[in-house]
């Protein structure tokens, strides 16, 4: 049984369109690295919670990079959601940035079932130095091995824009990709799209090799 590591209810019902049902969420909440891309921050989520559940995890992380910003806040999507708000994102944005406001939603999925992975254009995370230092000393002979990981990766590009839509969670409302933004989409035009979409489909067209 695979299970969808997040705390949101939001990412899971996006994930279930691409995933059978032979998925259920974990709803567990791992520790985020502090990393400025989302793959090593994703990677050490599916290590922990491959350890923490015995069985295959497919963790989720995403973010908002917006152009301007050189990225901000990116993986500190959630961060910056908690503390400014996402309209306080937005009159960030339009206050200092000229139009298009260029942005990119961005999604990586790590992928990790204890075992090695075939060779593939999907890359694979062999670093575990994260997780090694932080257990110092006292890491057992299964933590000091390195757990491949391997990762999934979407993109979707678009314009930050006052906040349009119901629809979604997060940063959607101001993200408006080919004139709608994300809050004004169907969850199944978004899921046809998105960054989360164009991540799953990947791993939805490699996964059954895996179980075969
Ligand atoms: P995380 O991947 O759960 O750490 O999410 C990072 C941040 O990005 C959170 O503030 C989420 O609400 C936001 N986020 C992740 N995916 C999406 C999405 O598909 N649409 C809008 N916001 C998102």
């Amino acid at each position: 049984m695979l299970r969808y590591v997040t705390t949101n209810e939001g990412k899971v019902r996006e994930a279930l369109d691409y995933l059978d049902d032979d998925v259920t969420q974990l709803d567990f909440d791992y520790t985020e690295v502090q990393a400025a891309e989302l793959g090593p921050i994703a990677a050490h989520g599916a290590r922990e919670a491959y350890r923490y559940a015995g069985e295959p995890v497919l963790v989720d992380d995403a973010g908002l990079f917006i152009g301007g910003f050189d990225g901000f806040p990116g993986p500190y999507s959630s961060y910056a959601e908690d503390t400014l708000g996402v309209e306080a994102v937005y009159r960030l944005a339009a206050a200092e940035l000229d139009e298009p406001r260029r942005a990119s939603f961005r999604c990586v999925l790590a992928y990790c079932d204890g075992e090695e992975f075939e060779a593939s254009p999907d890359p694979i995370d062999r670093d575990d130095r994260t997780v090694a230092a932080a257990h110092g000393a006292e890491q057992d002979a299964q933590e000091t091995e390195a757990l491949p990981v391997k990762l999934f990766t979407g993109v979707v590009n678009g314009r930050i824009v006052a906040p349009r839509g119901d629809g979604g969670f997060g940063y959607d409302p101001i993200f408006e990709h080919d004139g709608t933004t994300f809050a004004e989409m169907s969850a199944t035009e978004k899921n046809g799209i998105s960054h989360r979409g164009r991540a799953l489909a990947k791993f939805a067209t490699w996964y059954p090799e895996r179980t075969e």
